[in-house]
């Protein structure tokens, strides 16, 4: 079951970042790791070309309510992104009746290795299961992207199933690893 979501208020504060509703000044450190080659196409999306094409993005993400940009305390730069999104297991018989939520994220490749993103996923784990009151969060990872595998492992997910998805910005079919984590 897919619930509707506002985090434009919320802020998460974990030991070395903050997270919260992005900004339009925030278009600088988006366009700086976003435009990067090899850092969107591992979750699925074209590394950005021009700054405007992160500005359209940057609206979308405002508007949506439903993505955290990720700042770093100790420069007050952000430095990546988590989202909460529309989760495969509303499609899978015996698990649609839960609420659930697909966690997705992205990181600059500058802070790759320091396990900021973890420690990310596991706020917003907490935050699902009480302020949303999730039964179940899901994640996935292309099954060439070991890197996010580590960070859904260290979060103690479930192995569920595997599938394919069509990434269309990139024109390519990835085989994706599906888990889970019940409340
Ligand atoms: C996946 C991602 C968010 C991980 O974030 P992170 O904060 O670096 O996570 P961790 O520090 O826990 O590192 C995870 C694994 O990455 C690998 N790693 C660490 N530093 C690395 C580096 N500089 N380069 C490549 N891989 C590295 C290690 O295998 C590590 O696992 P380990 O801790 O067991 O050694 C980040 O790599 C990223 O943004 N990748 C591109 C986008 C993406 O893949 N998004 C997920 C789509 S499903």
């Amino acid at each position: 079951m897919d619930i509707q979501i506002d985090i434009s208020n919320v802020i998460i504060d974990t030991p070395r970042l903050l997270l919260r509703s992005w900004r339009e000044t925030d278009l600088n450190d988006f366009y700086e790791y976003a435009s990067i080659d090899g850092v969107g196409e591992m979750a699925g999306w074209k590394h950005h070309e021009s700054i405007e094409e992160s500005k359209n993005i940057l609206q979308t993400f405002i508007s949506d309510k439903n993505i955290f940009a990720l700042e770093l305390k100790n420069n007050r730069k952000v430095i990546g992104s988590q989202g909460l999104h529309y989760s495969w297991a509303n499609n899978e018989q015996k698990l649609r009746n839960l609420k659930t939520k697909e966690i997705g994220y992205v990181l600059s490749k500058a802070y790759w290795g320091q396990g900021l993103m973890p420690e990310a996923v596991n706020a917003v784990i907490k935050y699902c299961f009480t302020a949303l009151d999730l039964d179940a969060v899901t994640a996935g990872h292309f099954i060439e992207n070991n890197q996010s595998k580590r960070v859904i492992e260290k979060n103690g997910f479930t192995y569920f199933s595997q599938g394919e998805y069509f990434a269309k910005r990139l024109n390519k079919t990835f085989v994706e690893n599906k888990y889970i984590l019940y409340r």
